[in-house]
């Protein structure tokens, strides 16, 4: 049975989508059992109907808990048997309850080289600083922000100050490195 991939988005979700479609395409050798939705509305989820697939989404206001609602998370995730999580926007810090029980199985990918320029604010504050080398980083996940080892790392110059323009270049690096970034980890689980 091929391996099977959750995506965790937010937002607009074209990281999801390059990985569903590099697992249609037989590009990665897996099927993304389910995409994991934290805002009802997203784009995202439009993104996920128009490829086939199956979305959970969820609002966090609607549970007592992180743990309760990453408790129902994981119940999807066992039924889907899902051998790795990968966060792709999702806005959310993952708690212990989905950590433990997806150990060592949860990635991310951030818009920076880390540890520098951690957070939500990533490519803004990056630009504020004057940075000339920018970067993204595919790291596992811990209970620190932006915090685990990190994986991949791909770097691109750029001396300008608009950080529209480092979200576009740094996107096209994003769907490539997430997608051989998946393949390298799916060879060694
Ligand atoms: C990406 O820039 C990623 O690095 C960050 O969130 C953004 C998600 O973009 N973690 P998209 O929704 O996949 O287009």
């Amino acid at each position: 049975m091929k391996k099977q991939l959750a995506v965790f988005a937010s937002g607009t979700g074209t990281n999801f989508v390059a990985i569903a479609k590099a697992c249609a395409a037989g590009v990665i050798d897996a099927d993304v059992a389910v995409m994991v939705c934290d805002k009802p509305g997203a784009a995202v989820i439009d993104r996920a109907r128009e490829l086939g697939v199956e979305a959970f989404v969820f609002s966090p206001r609607e549970y007592p808990s992180k743990a309760a609602f990453e408790a129902e998370i994981v119940k999807v995730l066992d039924a889907k048997k899902v051998d790795l999580v990968c966060l792709a926007g999702y806005m959310r810090i993952v708690g212990d309850t989905l950590l433990t029980a997806y150990d060592g199985k949860i990635i991310n990918i951030h818009p920076s080289l880390l540890p520098s320029f951690k957070g939500a604010h990533a490519v803004e504050d990056a630009v504020a600083y004057g940075v000339k080398v920018y970067g993204i980083t595919i790291h596992w996940v811990n209970a620190e922000l932006d915090g685990g080892k990190i994986i991949a790392q791909r770097a691109f110059p750029y001396e300008g100050s608009d950080p529209a323009e480092v979200h576009r270049l740094g996107q096209v690096i994003e769907h490539q490195l997430y997608v051989e970034t998946i393949n390298k980890i799916l060879c060694e689980l």
